[in-house]
């Protein structure tokens, strides 16, 4: 997710873009550009780290223009630095771009470029547009269709602003969205483009939503919005009544619930691009042959991913796999060789447990890999290789998209060595992750109001038990953390079947006990017998469970449906109500929900 604004007026460009684009800054700060277009041709800026950086360097008196473009990156393609920001520039220097999204086919269309004489200088999937709307525009088109030709080329999503002339219209911004969300305001003279309405509000609130697969172009003549087709769109002007901070955080009351809410988009991303058929597309350096063993390794939530990795990799690519503490792992002096192949996964990729235990790994010359969702982290530049999340930032202290992403991430790795392995491809579990994103939403939309409800007959307990098995106990833990994280209740997570050897002793009736039963479990009516021995002494039962039966449905106090998956990739659901759970109760008890007390978004002490 990254941050992109536009101007066209009679203001100067650079100091408006700049402050629009602060606001933006949410959205990602790993680097920032700008670009202006004055009678001379097109100034650039571009600057590692964040706005502010680029600001300081900037001499407003040297950049005169009236239109302009900027970018806040988010890394998704290539590490951040100054070669990678936006904008990008086509060979010539006359056209620049920003963009928001990802371009799949990115490598294919960069390889033709190259062979057609395109300089491309930036790693970047982005750059590519730049140098097919120059590839157009020389064969005579006028801008705005050399954008349209270029975007008809390329698969993926975008928010893009393309700064150039015209040689009949003369200078012009050409705006377009795919997947990415793009909001054009309209001002006294003055045309306000964003990624969203934050950087728009201080100059006008009228604006205009541009929809998927439509074209704007903004010149001082106005606003001309079409379909990539060519038909006309009439341009529908409504009124923004959000404040500031509704639109930041998308009008939800906290980034955790924003970031909760995101989910179904955010597994959308960590798929895209990555399902073909029966093989998962990663770009992987792994000698697979060579491996014996898989070392996953990591800190709090990202730790419960890595015990969901090694369920998912042991039972679709047939390979041991170890979980292992960043912390634990790292002092143990763990016997470690070159048939290892050490895998951290770090939302951050910063948390320095996980890099120290990456490092020592290497240097005991395992193959390494990493889970990341931060492009240009410590943990990603260090790995032989990765999968990134494509998560977009997350705010909120308390991990919930990194955690559904993450476990996407391992099932495409399990299924990737699988194929390696030469193990019989399996469709049917590509088809069900497919349909993952779309069963997030169909939750997520109806399930607010239900766990809302629960969390108010709970949120004065004190003390909590998360039950859970085989794939699904890590969820246990993971729910069990994140009441403890931001609602400061006491919650323990535990392998339903060990209940009996310690946990029940604590079980009256003030204890509230959620089970996380999924009927796909093969080990479903052994969670049942745990249920009647909760119900046996008086605990609550909430159950998560996919089908309603009549024998669930007697030993629960509170029932919460959840769409029905594979056993595999049940966590990716069964934690949607847990997150929401600590979310809600949370909330009623009126806690700092993104900054709890005594927690940090990023661990990089030891
Ligand atoms: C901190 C955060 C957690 C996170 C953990 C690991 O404790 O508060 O939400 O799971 O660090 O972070 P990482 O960035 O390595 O996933």
């Amino acid at each position: 997710m990254c941050g992109i604004v536009g101007y066209v007026g009679e203001k100067q460009a650079a100091p408006l873009i700049i402050e629009a684009l602060k606001k933006l800054e949410y959205r990602g700060y790993d680097s920032s550009g700008i670009s202006v277009l004055n009678s001379e041709g097109i100034f650039t800026a571009k600057k590692k780290g964040r706005i502010q950086e680029l600001e300081s360097m900037l001499d407003y008196s040297k950049i005169e223009g009236t239109l302009g473009i900027a970018h806040t990156r988010w890394a998704t393609h290539g590490i951040p630095d100054e070669i990678n920001a936006h904008p990008h520039l086509d060979c010539s220097g006359k056209i620049a771009i920003v963009h928001n999204g990802i371009i799949e086919n990115y490598a294919s269309l960069k390889e033709v470029l190259i062979s057609e004489g395109h300089r491309i200088v930036s790693q970047t999937d982005s750059e590519i547009i730049a140098h097919l709307i120059e590839k157009f525009q020389k064969q005579g088109n006028p801008l705005e269709h050399s954008v349209k030709k270029a975007l008809s080329l390329v698969e993926g999503t975008f928010g893009l602003a393309v700064l150039g002339t015209d040689k009949f219209g003369g200078p012009r911004i050409i705006a377009a969205k795919k997947g990415a969300s793009l909001i054009i305001g309209i001002g006294n003279n003055e045309i306000i483009l964003a990624s969203d309405a934050t950087a728009i509000i201080n100059h006008t609130r009228k604006v205009i939503y541009l929809n998927d697969d439509e074209v704007a172009v903004l010149s001082k003549d106005g606003c001309f919005i079409t379909k990539i087709n060519g038909e006309r769109v009439k341009n529908q002007i409504q009124e923004i009544k959000w404040s500031l901070e509704e639109i930041e955080k998308k009008n939800f009351k906290h980034f955790m619930l924003k970031e909760i809410m995101e989910q179904p988009e955010a597994v959308q991303n960590a798929l895209r691009g990555r399902i073909n058929g029966a093989v998962p597309k990663l770009s992987l350096k792994i000698d697979v042959n060579k491996t014996k063993r898989i070392i996953l390794t990591a800190c709090g939530t990202s730790w419960h991913s890595a015990l969901i990795g090694k369920y998912l990799i042991e039972k679709i690519a047939q390979i041991p796999v170890e979980a292992d503490y960043a912390s634990e792992f790292r002092y143990r002096d763990p016997l470690i060789s070159e048939t290892d192949l050490v895998m951290a996964i770090s939302q951050s990729g910063e948390t320095a447990d996980t890099l120290a235990a990456l490092r020592q790994a290497k240097s005991k010359n395992a193959q390494t890999a990493g889970i990341v969702n931060v492009v240009g982290s410590t943990i990603a530049r260090e790995v032989d290789s990765g999968i990134f999340l494509h998560a977009g930032p997350e705010i909120g202290v308390a991990s919930t998209k990194a955690f559904t992403t993450q476990v996407v991430a391992l099932a495409l790795f399990a299924l990737f060595l699988r194929h390696e392995k030469g193990i019989k491809d399996s469709p049917e579990l590509m088809r069900e992750l497919s349909m993952i994103p779309s069963k997030i939403k169909e939750f997520l939309t109806s399930a607010e109001g239900q766990i809302g409800g629960i969390a108010k007959e709970f949120y004065s307990s004190k003390n909590f038990l998360y039950l859970g098995r085989g794939v699904n106990f890590p969820v246990a833990l993971e729910g069990a953390l994140k009441l403890k994280e931001i609602s400061y209740i006491h919650a323990e997570g535990y392998p339903a079947a060990e209940m009996k050897h310690g946990p029940i002793a604590l079980v009256d009736d003030e204890m509230p006990v959620v089970f996380v039963a999924t009927q796909s479990a093969s080990t479903f009516d052994k969670i049942t017998s745990n249920m009647q021995e909760i119900k046996a002494r008086g605990g609550r039962i909430i159950t998560i469970t996919d089908e309603e039966n009549s024998s669930i449905k007697s030993l629960s106090n509170f029932l919460v449906l959840v769409p029905k998956t594979i056993e595999e990739l049940s966590p990716i659901i069964n934690v949607l109500p847990l997150q929401l759970l600590a979310y809600k109760i949370a909330d009623l008890k009126g806690l700092s929900i993104d900054k709890p007390r005594n927690l940090a978004k990023s661990v990089t002490v030891e």
